[in-house]
């Protein structure tokens, strides 16, 4: 197991009605004016909004408001979240929304202290100044209610690029899963989805997964996955039969929640992260995909591209995920089953009625390059497998 350093500096209010209990929180932090933060309504018309504001009232604490963060939210939406936050001189940021509104609020609170949000971002430094953050989190997915990363779409230069750094991850975070029954089917499904990614982007790590006598080197580490990949399945099985099941919304919430706080990388080097990569490129140039369905279309692209490379940790993972058995002693069935752990995947994301292809967002095969030459400048592609440019592209084109 590698070394690693874990922290989670984030205090979480779990469960039903626990939204106006933030209040309380954010005074004791000394943040008496406050920049809210929110997507394009839905906090307004899920009671989020006057819950909040009721709470924040009492508390005695003066706020402003910043509204319109779009899904993938862009580079102008921050500067001129950055330039509100200082005209009101707020002391702290409350974002209220999905990851695009919190990841948004995050970008603003560390942007108040910098010259240029951009420029920074450019840098690939850790951010070590922001205002504190706190977040109200009205969809589960992307685990940046508990996490130090904030993802911005630079739209002039279609580029979806991430900064990070402990300041930015909240202080306090609320999550009452009640107020995600408004969400879509699409929504949920697309998000746990994501939640999923993040475990396997990290479960799929770039060494051997042995050490040797077939035991695993992070034996810890991979069943805690396991099981967070497992409960995602069940959670979302039980809410496409039933959307207003508040305990299949709950488990969602709390595994999507580890999924990307730290947790599922601790020991695992830092994960593969290619589709991550690659879905960023995408909707960096076509900023209407919505993150999770991009996922849901790539990530079992990609599986198929390199499983042939790392049997036995893709026929652990089909058989502890998926129930998928095989014989360890026979690397034909070994290669047998990890490939049919890839299919079963595949299978899971279109019966929730994930999208998978790219075409019918109007991706063609002249876009590739463009993608391609985006995700290869953020990083190197493929810590598993180092990908070259001919993977790579036959990773989007086997789903246009
Ligand atoms: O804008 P509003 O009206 O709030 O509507 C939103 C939005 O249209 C809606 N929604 C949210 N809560 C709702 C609701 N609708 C009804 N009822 C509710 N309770 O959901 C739509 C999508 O929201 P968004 O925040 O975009 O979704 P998500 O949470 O998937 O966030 C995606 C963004 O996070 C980034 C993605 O790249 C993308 O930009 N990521 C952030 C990460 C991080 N900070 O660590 C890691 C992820 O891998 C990801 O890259
Ligand atoms: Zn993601």
């Amino acid at each position: 197991m590698d070394n690693f350093t874990y922290c989670a500096p984030t205090r979480i209010l779990f469960g039903k009605g626990t939204i106006p209990a933030i209040a309380p929180h954010i005074s004791a932090h000394g943040v008496q004016r406050l920049l809210l933060v929110f997507g394009g309504g839905s906090a307004r018309r899920n009671g989020v909004y006057d819950a909040l504001t009721a709470a924040l009232r009492a508390a005695g604490i003066l706020w402003d408001e910043f509204w319109g963060v779009k899904p993938n939210p862009s580079l102008e939406q921050v500067n001129a979240g950055i330039a509100k936050a200082r005209a009101f001189g707020a002391q702290g940021v409350l974002a209220v929304g999905g990851g695009s509104v919190i990841d948004c609020g995050k970008a603003i609170a560390a942007g108040v202290h910098l010259d240029d949000y951009w420029t920074f971002v450019e840098t690939r430094k850790p951010a070590e100044r922001a205002l504190p953050v706190f977040a109200v989190l009205t969809l589960s997915g992307t685990s940046s209610e508990m996490n130090d990363k904030a993802v911005i779409t630079n739209e002039a230069e279609a580029k979806k690029w991430s900064i990070g750094g402990q300041c930015l991850a909240p202080k306090v975070t609320a999550i009452d899963p009640q107020v995600q029954a408004t969400l879509p089917w699409s929504l949920t499904a697309s998000s746990g989805i994501d939640a999923m990614t993040h475990v396997m982007e990290n479960y799929f790590r770039g060494r051997p997964a042995t050490a040797g006598n077939g035991f695993f080197r992070e034996e810890t580490q991979l069943q805690i996955n396991e099981a967070l990949l497992r409960s995602i399945v069940l959670s979302l099985n039980a809410l496409q039969k039933d959307s207003a099941s508040y305990d299949a919304r709950a488990n969602l919430a709390w595994a999507a929640c580890w999924g990307l706080n730290g947790m599922s990388v601790a020991g695992l080097s830092s994960g593969d992260w290619t589709s991550h990569a690659l879905e960023h490129a995408l909707s960096g140039l076509f900023p209407h995909i919505p993150h999770g369905a991009g996922l849901a279309v790539l990530f079992p692209s990609w599986m198929e591209e390199v499983y042939p490379f790392a049997p036995d940790i893709f026929a652990r993972f089909a058989r502890n995920v998926w129930a998928i058995s095989c014989n360890p002693a026979d690397p034909a069935s070994v290669l047998e089953a990890a490939q049919k752990g890839v299919a079963a995947t595949r299978a899971a994301f279109s019966g929730w009625g994930a999208p998978d292809n790219l075409s019918h967002w109007g991706v063609r095969e002249e876009h590739i390059p463009v993608m391609m030459q985006n995700a290869y400048s953020y990083r190197a592609l493929g810590r598993l497998v180092p990908l070259n440019e001919e993977q790579v592209t036959r990773i989007y084109k086997r789903v246009l």
